[in-house]
């Protein structure tokens, strides 16, 4: 089974990262031959300073090892290394629709807040199309707020093929059970976002212990006293999948533990989970960063592989849409 997912390099990473990314990646990896890209051409979609590109990209790739992405038996790479990912989104761009485009939700809220809206923007769901497909992807693991996009991805790779041959494995998504939508602590309206949502909501993995202990305790809760989840209890909710998140017991049975137990305490004792997951990683974390060196050369031997792999799917989109290669 062929894995592919992607992260964009903006923003530090978050609580909602690991439940949607992160871990799903690291557990993927176990089940077959799997790939994650470091979406950096993603990342110039909005505005974006250029002096912290570079950084970004190698802060991702640090924690993507850190959260247990093995880069000797996965290949974990950097989407701007691999030519095939710009050519492939220009040759799918053929394929996708504009009005289809037009309707994505993400396109339209981030429009939204931007004061100049970059036609890279509009484009991008066709390349995160072309990440996926160039590797003849069977799984891709993602958050929900990605649903849309792979949708679009299989009906790209539909038309494509109805049009053109068979050239493309048309991908499934996998969303984790719990946490495909970890939401803000301070507007569970809202999804916990590394970039808009507000800095009291949001746990950030590099948060120091004393930072996370502190957005638990004043994160907003709902009318009642009950621990347990019900629609019109979101705050607690979301308390429930975070804290079930961070330990692997299941929703009922982070209930049943603690359904007495007031909210005060249980927002307590989910920041203690909270703080007990993130401290290894970040302390694995903090000591990759400090060798660029081995992340450089890391990020090329993941870079060859990747450009190996998709090469073949690359040479055959051209041949089926019929240019006279050389
Ligand atoms: P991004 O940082 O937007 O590139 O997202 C990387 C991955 O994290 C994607 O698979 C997203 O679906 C996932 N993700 C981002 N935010 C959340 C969230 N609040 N809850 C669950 N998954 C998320
Ligand atoms: N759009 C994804 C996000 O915002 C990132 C991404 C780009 C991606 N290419 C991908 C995810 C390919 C999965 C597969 O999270």
């Amino acid at each position: 089974m062929r894995i592919f997912s992607g992260i964009k390099p903006t923003g530090d990473s978050t609580l909602g990262n690991y439940s949607g990314g992160f871990r799903q990646y690291a557990a993927t990896q176990e089940q077959g031959d799997a790939t994650f890209c470091i979406v950096d051409l993603h990342a110039i979609t909005v505005e974006y300073d250029p002096a912290d590109l570079r950084e970004r990209t190698l802060d991702l790739f640090a924690m993507l090892i850190a959260t247990g992405l093995d880069p000797d038996r996965t290949t974990v790479f950097a989407q701007s290394h691999v030519t095939a990912h710009a050519e492939a989104s220009w040759l799918l761009s053929a394929v996708a629709g504009y009005g289809q485009l037009g309707r994505m939700t993400q396109f339209k809220e981030k429009g939204r807040e931007q004061e100049h809206v970059a036609s890279a923007l509009f484009n991008y769901p066709v390349l995160m199309a072309g990440d996926i497909l160039l590797y003849q992807t069977d799984i891709v693991p993602i958050g929900d707020d990605q649903r849309q996009h792979l949708e679009l991805t299989r009906d790209i790779a539909e038309r494509f093929n109805g049009r053109y041959g068979e050239v493309f494995t048309v991908p499934e998504g996998v969303y984790p059970e719990v946490g495909a939508r970890i939401m803000s602590l301070q507007d569970p309206s809202a999804k916990m976002g590394k970039t808009g949502s507000s800095d009291q909501g949001t746990v950030r993995m590099l948060d120091s212990p004393e930072a996370i202990l502190k957005k638990f305790k004043t994160a907003v809760t709902d009318s009642g006293r009950e621990v347990r989840r019900a629609d019109d209890k979101p705050g607690i909710s979301n308390l429930i999948d975070i804290m079930s998140v961070a330990t692997g017991s299941t929703p009922a049975a982070v209930e049943s533990e603690y359904v007495d137990a007031g909210y005060g305490a249980f927002k307590l004792a989910v920041g203690e989970a909270v703080v007990a997951l993130l401290e290894p990683i970040r302390l694995r974390y903090t000591e990759l960063r400090t060798d660029e060196g081995e992340l450089l050369r890391l990020l090329a031997g993941g870079a060859d592989r990747a450009r190996a792999t998709s090469a073949p799917t690359l040479e055959r989109m051209y041949e089926a849409m019929g240019f006279a290669r050389l």
